[in-house]
């Protein structure tokens, strides 16, 4: 008997781009081969019966830190695509700021060599810009598992920093791919900053890093991308000023929500959390994340994802402002979303579209983002009614804590499936760490085929 299938997942309710049935899916060689009723034809090496669960494309987080090269104590590659796979995480985009920082082509080889072996999901790489590597970036950013360039407009953990107009503009003007940013104003950050340091208190971190400093950078990177025509993403929007800019300049420019920000508020949040609840662009009043709220409710935000950025909790003892800015999120982020599923404040599909299809869409990601034939076998399985409580004793970053830690969340990861491979179930590893760098559609014949 030959085998059709390598893996078949049985009688759950598939979310495709066409609603939801409920129908089997054979994956063959990585890829989605199948979904219908496979009935007796479904030979396979393993089946998973999925009755009473949810399958959802695998669900990808395009802002990680995962501090490798450089600061191990906090996070690796390792430990960090480990977290990711327990939340039902299938994908990530890692972040530039580790030491040395990814500014170079040397620099993006060694991350991606270090995938081998190691990592649990697929991962992508920003290469960082500096003042110095704009005439090289058309080059960098069609290096192998590159996911385009990251700019930081102001300063935040590390210390790349592209912050006045001319040298923002040499970043524009090299390349094509669309451009990230971290959009908070350092002339303001600078002229502000003494807010934060007579505070000495967390709480002072919206008021020093306010809405304004965010909508500045936002405007000045909506510009830019204007007089370059150069599509730009801007990361973690926290304010309600940037989702009404945002939302008319659709043509050129897309944005990321952080869960936190739609979880979490000021001042409750530095009352209980202190420095836990300190990251950047920082975690604002009501006002704010109502307005975040809407903005997915109207449709006119593109997707979510995490910022997970591990400090460890002796970092974050230090006194505000020496704390490092940072929470962890990766392996939260499904629960905490599915939880606002069960809540009532978004339905499934829109969910599906902010942290599967809408980050594939984005960054052009490969052959990911839909639960279709052709399409790679990333599944995450979900049970929406269990009730869980999330505990950071379950966590696999090196951090150690989590900001929702006792929080109870209706909706919970069962299974994480990355080509074809059951990478979690039940809250256990599985197998060999078979991540691989993520494939881009606009780099593809720069990359080896799978
Ligand atoms: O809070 C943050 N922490 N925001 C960033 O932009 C960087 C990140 C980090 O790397 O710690």
């Amino acid at each position: 008997m030959t085998l059709r299938y390598h893996l078949v997942i049985k009688g759950g309710t598939l979310c495709t781009p066409g609603g939801p049935i409920v129908a089997d899916v054979g994956i063959r060689e990585g890829r989605i081969a199948a979904i219908g009723a496979l009935g007796a034809d479904a030979h396979a090496a393993e089946v998973i019966d999925a009755t009473g669960l949810h399958v959802l494309p695998g669900i990808i987080d395009a802002q990680v830190h995962f501090r490798e090269p450089g600061f191990p104590h906090k996070e690796d590659l390792a430990s960090g695509t480990a977290a990711a796979v327990l939340g039902g995480v299938t994908a990530v985009l890692e972040m530039p700021n580790t030491d040395p920082p990814t500014t170079s082509a040397h620099a993006m080889a060694d991350k991606v060599a270090r995938l081998r072996d190691r990592a649990r999901c697929d991962v992508g790489f920003f290469v960082g810009a500096t003042p110095d590597n704009a005439s090289e970036l058309d080059e960098l950013e069609v290096l192998p598992g590159c996911a385009g360039v990251k700019v930081f407009m102001g300063s935040s953990t590390g210390s790349l920093l592209v912050a006045d107009d001319e040298a923002l503009a040499a970043v524009f003007a090299h390349g094509v791919r669309r451009v990230a940013v971290h959009a908070e104003d350092e002339a303001r950050l600078i002229e502000r900053k003494p807010i934060a340091t007579a505070a000495a208190d967390p709480r002072a971190h919206p008021e020093w890093r306010d809405a304004e400093t965010a909508l500045r950078a936002t405007w000045r990177a909506v510009a830019l991308a204007r007089r370059f025509g150069r599509r730009v993403h801007v990361l973690h929007v926290t304010s309600a000023d940037e989702c009404e800019l945002l939302a008319t300049a659709k043509d050129i420019a897309t944005f990321e929500i952080p869960p936190q920000h739609l979880t979490l508020a000021a001042p409750d949040c530095y009352q209980a959390l202190g420095t836990r609840a300190q990251m950047n662009p920082p975690i604002r009043d009501a006002h704010h994340q109502a307005a975040l709220w809407a903005s997915i409710a109207s449709g006119a935000c593109d997707m979510l994802a995490t910022d997970h950025a591990p400090h460890t909790l002796e970092e974050k003892a230090r006194t505000y402002p020496a704390s490092p800015s940072g929470m962890p999120g990766v392996q939260t982020f499904l629960p905490i979303m599915l939880d606002h599923v069960a809540a009532g404040r978004l339905s499934l599909a829109r969910l599906i579209d902010l942290m599967s299809a809408g980050p594939a869409r984005v960054w052009g990601l490969a052959a990911k983002g839909r639960l279709a034939v052709g399409f790679d076998g990333d599944l995450t399985l979900v049970d929406l009614a269990a009730k869980r409580t999330i505990r950071a004793a379950d966590g696999a970053s090196r951090c150690g804590w989590t900001p929702f830690e006792g929080r109870e969340v209706t909706g919970w990861p069962i299974a994480t499936i990355v080509r074809g491979h059951v990478v979690m179930r039940d809250g256990q590893l599985i197998g060999d760490a078979i991540g691989r760098p993520l494939r881009f559609v606009e780099t593809l014949a720069a990359v080896a085929p799978p």
